[in-house]
């Protein structure tokens, strides 16, 4: 049954025209995972397989098999699932982060999970559908955590959202409580995993995560200012004309409204920004950058207002991080980590510094150049995040 039991699984998550014969009766059993204990339904889909696949069924009726196993192959029973990643939390956010890492190519199996089952598998159904259109993904969905059992990384999303014109650290009281139930269940299932957290405030509840988990800290991330720097780099790259891509340069601290961004770092074509001038012929000081730093604080708030609520980029930062990860492409993102002891930050805190990331997770903080005046910024930031972080209790 070996091969015939692996060209069924494939089938049983796919839906492409060169296979629908032989998937369509598993498609609805991969469908309805939650209501198949797991081990009953690979035997199920096992004994059809035989059952579909098997000598005496070759030629039945004129039905052929699709495909017929060469005489002499030696071929495995099980295909080990290269990249499992599971996002908890299938709303605006996660829905956004999944499906990036979805186009993205970056996973062979994704799990979803959240609270509420029927969106849940509405969601599930829903990418599963565009099976045609995507790299070939495993794509589960429970409200039960053993559906995320062995995951590379776990992306956490769930949580209240913010509401029009609420700060994020008022967010806090309400997530703290889900974060309680959901990291011991991360961690019984994919003990080696990278939690990657998304919910806001990101810099506390990454803090949270890393006390909970007991895992070490390069294996617990939030991805903190990697949004607000991307928003600052499209803001400049509008001004000058030029790809975001070609626009160098971080924002650190908290997620947020006490972020700092670094202009010293600030480059395009490796030029500082202060030394040039914009499309309009504009040129800038640290001053003027402030009016910047503003907008982009007030960009997530703006969004909210207008949409109810952010998602998009979120989602591509999300994946963007989990591809240095998954793939060990050592790019540097500001990104929330452990920080007591960098740039004079003294306090147990969470927040972004611009840090490598790879398979291990974070590899290393980087040495940037700070100015004296950003890195008492970055300090009061730490004050700011340890001064809500101390009243927790867990
Ligand atoms: N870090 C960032 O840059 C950033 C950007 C945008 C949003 N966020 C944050 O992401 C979070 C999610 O935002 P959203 O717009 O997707 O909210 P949402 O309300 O659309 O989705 C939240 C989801 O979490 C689920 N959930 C609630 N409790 C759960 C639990 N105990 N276990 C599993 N799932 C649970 C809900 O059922 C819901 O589907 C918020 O905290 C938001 O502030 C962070």
């Amino acid at each position: 049954m070996d091969i015939i039991t692996k060209s069924c699984f494939s089938s049983s998550v796919r839906l492409s025209d060169s296979n629908h014969a032989v998937s369509l009766g598993f498609a609805h059993l991969q469908a309805s995972t939650r209501f198949f204990p797991q081990t009953a339904s690979v035997s199920f889909i096992r004994r059809k397989c035989v059952r579909a696949m098997s000598g005496d069924n070759m030629e039945r009726g004129g039905v052929k098999p699709l495909f017929v196993k060469i005489p002499g192959s030696d071929l495995p029973t099980q295909i080990e699932t290269r990249f499992k990643v599971t996002v908890v939390g299938v709303g605006n956010v996660g829905m956004a982060c999944a499906q990036t890492c979805l186009t993205e190519d970056l996973v062979d199996e994704l799990a979803l999970v959240d609270i509420q089952a029927d969106k849940l598998r509405g969601e599930m159904l829903d990418l599963q559908h565009a099976a045609a259109f995507l790299p070939r993904v495993k794509i589960v969905a429970d409200t039960d955590y053993a559906i995320s059992a062995g995951s590379d990384i776990c992306i956490v999303t769930a949580g209240a959202r913010q509401r029009e014109g609420e700060s994020r650290p008022s967010l806090l009281g309400r997530n703290l409580t889900l974060f309680k139930s959901i990291i011991p269940q991360l961690v019984h299932y994919s003990p080696n995993a990278i939690l990657l957290i998304v919910s806001n405030p990101v810099d506390i509840l990454t803090y949270v995560s890393w006390k909970l988990s007991g895992f070490p800290p390069n294996r617990v991330i939030g991805t903190g200012t990697n949004l607000d720097s991307s928003r600052l780099r499209f803001l400049i790259a509008d001004k000058f004309d030029v790809n975001a891509h070609n626009v160098h340069g971080y924002m650190v601290g908290e997620h947020g409204d006490s972020s700092v961004p670094l202009w010293s770092t600030l480059t395009l074509a490796n030029v500082p920004v202060l030394n040039v001038r914009d499309k309009n012929g504009v040129s800038y000081s640290k001053e003027s950058l402030q009016e910047l730093h503003r907008t982009v604080v007030e960009s997530a708030y703006e969004v909210i207002k207008l949409k109810g609520y952010t998602s998009w980029a979120i989602g591509y930062s999300t994946a963007s991080l989990v591809k240095s990860l998954l793939r060990d492409q050592r790019r540097i993102y500001p990104v929330s980590v452990r920080a007591k002891g960098f740039y004079g930050i003294e306090n147990e805190v969470y927040l972004s510094l611009p840090s490598q990331l790879g398979r291990a997770g974070v590899l290393g903080v980087a040495n940037v150049k700070m100015g004296e005046e950003e890195m008492q910024k970055l300090q009061q930031s730490a004050k700011t995040i340890w001064k809500l972080q101390s009243e927790l209790e867990f």
